[in-house]
């Protein structure tokens, strides 16, 4: 195959937030996967652990939404600040029924940030919380004078106050945040999003609820009722092996199944393109972002463990899946403003896993490492030859050019041409993600079974880069101008 990569015409800016993450109180994602308390043996700061956070560090983690997910519309604020030992004890009802004894909270969430170099995506409550309530989260989190709610937090031990650069107004409140119309919750939305105010001269970016995966007649009345009022509207949409209630297994999968949830993972073009339309009738500048806060695949949970829990193991397969979908949200970088996937360790398509004081890295997690040359990088303008399962992304920041390439074809290489006519450059580096298997992932006995290894198979000539990948691999290669 030969690309022409078009270096001299500008395109959009990737946002780096596309490499979100996103942390619910959910299974073991906050609680062992992040939090596991100050009293504990494994090496924390302030009770969140170390390891977690060294390795989210390497993959330079924008933004982390918390603190859901269905959990934020039944979340109540209030219950996660104070004394840890005096905090009120819940039961967190959609995610197994077990305790939440609210130790992870507001304070300890910008924490995790502080140690992350991340910003806050904090997703509030509308389906079971009041104005009220938002209203004051938002003015304990963010003011820094003299008010009840700035008080307060200063009492619990943070002055000066935090930033807080997104807020979402509602989760899926057309199912668990909610069981709402669209028409109800553009109301809703209109009337919540007006008690998130500036506290400073830093505008808090509002995230209005958006639709759930092809309902376009949500993103119609939504934007058509409330466009004005929002600075994002959120997408959901999840890659599953057929049906959503019949989840096909994490590892020791049939290859129809390797296919059908890349397949599945693709639709995502397909429906930012159409969800895109709709927005251009209310928005044709294209002010709003699409928020595509929910993302990954969807597969059934690890024998013996909690359903309720989403814990499911990681392999090569979910690494085409990221790869994949990154292509695509850069390819809609002009609308597609931030994306978190789900989630962040030990929940669905996690970066990492943890057992007891053991924590590996998923094939997913060296897909972001791979990826992350092109956070804030200027998309480039290609054409060419396509086949099905070679897709790949092109992008410049500061004179270095970064080309990402998947190839999900089960067993034939690809050798591929990338040209350069106005670019001088006569050295490169990479690194590529590969397995011999479909279903390869990491162990705790095992942990770098699926890790990303130098890679040297390419060759320079003449503006041209000429790169040969194996069969289930993802690459990056780097190259900067002479
Ligand atoms: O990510 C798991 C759940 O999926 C989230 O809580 C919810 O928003 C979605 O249905």
């Amino acid at each position: 195959m030969t690309i022409e990569i078009l270096t001299n015409k500008n395109g959009p800016i990737i946002s780096k937030y596309i490499y979100g993450q996103f942390a619910e109180h959910l299974g073991r994602c906050i609680y062992e996967g992040i939090w596991v308390g100050k009293e504990s043996d494994i090496p924390n700061d302030q009770g969140i652990r170390l390891d977690v956070v060294e390795a989210l560090k390497d993959i330079n983690v924008p933004v982390v939404r918390w603190p859901g997910g269905c959990f934020a519309d039944e979340y109540h604020w209030k219950d996660g600040i104070g004394t840890p030992a005096e905090r009120k004890t819940i039961v967190n009802t959609h995610w197994g029924g077990v305790v939440e004894n609210n130790h992870f909270g507001t304070h300890e969430y910008f924490h995790l940030l502080e140690l992350l170099g991340a910003e806050a995506y904090v997703n509030g409550n509308v389906g079971s919380g009041t104005v009220q309530e938002m209203q004051e989260w938002v003015e304990y989190m963010t003011f820094e004078g003299e008010s009840p709610m700035a008080n307060l937090r200063k009492e619990n031990g943070s002055d000066p106050a935090w930033d807080v650069k997104f807020f979402g107004v509602g989760n899926e409140s057309w199912g668990c945040g909610g069981n709402m119309r669209p028409e109800y919750y553009a109301d809703l939305y209109r009337r919540y999003q007006t008690y998130v105010r500036d506290y400073t001269d830093k505008h808090v970016y509002k995230i209005a609820c958006g639709p759930n995966i092809d309902d376009y007649n949500w993103m119609e009345q939504v934007m058509k009722i409330a466009a004005p009022f929002m600075d994002g509207i959120s997408l959901h949409h999840y890659a599953l092996t057929g049906e959503w209630l019949d989840k096909g297994p994490a590892l020791d999968f049939p290859e129809a199944h390797w296919y059908s949830l890349i397949d599945s993972a693709k639709k995502m073009d397909e429906l930012i393109t159409k969800h895109s339309t709709i927005m251009d009738k209310y928005d044709p500048e294209k002010r709003i972002g699409l928020i595509v806060d929910e993302w990954g695949s969807w597969l059934a949970v690890e024998k013996g463990t909690n359903p309720g829990f989403l814990y499911q193991q990681n392999t090569i397969r979910d690494a085409m899946v990221a790869s994949v979908t990154l292509n695509i949200f850069h390819r809609h970088a002009d609308r597609v403003q931030m994306a978190n996937i789900a989630q962040m360790v030990n929940v669905l398509q996690a970066m990492l896993l943890t057992e007891g004081n053991k924590m590996i890295k998923t094939p997913t997690y060296h897909v972001f490492d791979l990826y992350k040359y092109h956070q804030d990088a200027e998309l480039m303008d290609t054409y060419g030859d396509t086949k099905e399962h070679v897709d790949y992304t092109v992008s410049k920041k500061d004179e270095r050019i970064a080309i990402s390439i998947c190839n999900h074809s089960l067993n034939s290489k690809e050798t591929i041409d990338f040209n350069l006519p106005d670019y001088t450059f006569d050295n490169a580096e990479a690194w590529i993600l590969s397995a011999d298997k479909m279903d390869a992932h990491n162990t705790f006995e095992d942990p770098n079974a699926v890790s990303k290894k130098l890679f040297d198979d390419y060759s320079i000539k003449d503006k041209q880069i000429s790169v040969t990948l194996p069969s289930m691999s993802i690459a990056t290669i780097l190259i900067k101008g002479a």
